[in-house]
């Protein structure tokens, strides 16, 4: 997979996020709700970044930031992106 480079995040990352999840789209699942980061910007950051961890996620996006009451959602999409990925 190639990346941008990791020393672009997480501000160019966000900018491109920022882009296609607007706060218009009322329709999105607020997945870490103490950030306001979505399903849909969690799942495009952990595909294009490649992010592993959760750690990695919260460095990124933010998410996990606070209560950490989202960490298990978050896992759950780390381990479902793993599960999904094809191998080379
Ligand atoms: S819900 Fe994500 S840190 Fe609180």
């Amino acid at each position: 997979m190639v990346c941008l480079e990791k020393s672009l995040f997480p501000a160019a990352l966000m900018q491109i996020l920022a882009r296609t999840h607007t706060d218009a789209d009322c329709s999105e699942t607020i997945v870490c709700h103490c950030l306001q980061v979505s399903e849909s910007t969690l799942a495009d950051a952990i595909a294009v970044c490649g992010l592993a961890s959760v750690r990695e996620v919260c460095r990124e996006t933010g998410a996990g930031g606070g209560c950490t009451a989202c960490h298990a959602r978050l896992r759950e999409m780390l381990r479902h992106t793993r599960q999904t990925e094809p191998a080379y």
